[in-house]
């Protein structure tokens, strides 16, 4: 058996992740391609309750406590999920992964790429996805619909300022340019229909060996 493929959506607040990531799943069924839909932070028992945590406006995590929380999230994730499912032939589709952790903790977070990596290296032996798909809005649609979605009650991290989002777009857009070969950079503009024909085309190359 073949090993699945890892795919990863990412982008900043209301970018779209989760309809495109719908609309590829059922372009994947139609093709008789086995998969399945994640997100982080969660994923598994361990991992949603770290979730609960990371996003709880109560508690008041720093940038170095917040990395460490989201990769301990994530090498539960990885180990528990995302490898024995690749190993199993799926195709796993996962809703944000490491790349939001070097945008928001590593870039708005102030932490540094270097040390994001290291505790990806340490949590989830490196697990880097095939392909990771970049969802770009501007910053007033994206804002928009993130209002609109979380109708005033945004989580600890949505919560912060235009200032914190901007630097996350920034650092998403930096390592997309730096990464050509993983990455790709999709316009969130227009339909949804036009945004998944963008994904659709973007990966043609993976599909075409499934
Ligand atoms: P979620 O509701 O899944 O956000 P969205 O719908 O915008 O994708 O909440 C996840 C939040 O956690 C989001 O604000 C981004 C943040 N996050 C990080 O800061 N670092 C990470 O490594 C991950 C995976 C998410």
């Amino acid at each position: 058996m073949t090993r699945g493929r890892f795919i990863t959506f990412e982008g900043g607040e209301g970018a779209g992740k989760s309809t495109q990531i719908r609309l590829l799943a059922d372009a994947l069924q139609r093709r008789g391609i086995p998969h399945l839909i994640t997100r982080e932070p969660g994923g598994t028992a361990g991992a949603e309750a770290l979730r609960a945590l990371l996003l709880d406006s109560n508690l008041n995590w720093d940038a170095r406590a917040e990395a460490l929380l989201f990769a301990a999230a994530r090498a539960d994730h990885v180990a528990n999920l995302i490898r024995p499912a690749l190993a199993d032939g799926k195709w796993v589709l996962c809703d944000r992964f490491l790349d939001s952790s070097r945008a928001y903790q590593g870039g708005a977070g102030g932490l540094g790429d270097e040390q994001v990596m290291t505790l990806h290296d340490i949590g989830s032996d490196g697990l880097l996805p095939d392909c990771t798909l970049l969802l770009e809005l501007d910053p007033g649609t994206a804002a928009q619909r993130a209002a609109v979605r979380d109708a005033g009650a945004s989580d600890r991290i949505g919560a912060k300022g235009a200032d914190y989002h901007a630097m996350v777009r920034d650092r998403f857009r930096e390592l997309a340019d730096k990464e050509p070969r993983r990455f790709v950079r999709i316009s969130g503009d227009g339909s949804e229909g036009d945004v998944h024909a963008r994904v659709m085309h973007a990966l043609e190359p993976l599909l075409a060996l499934a």
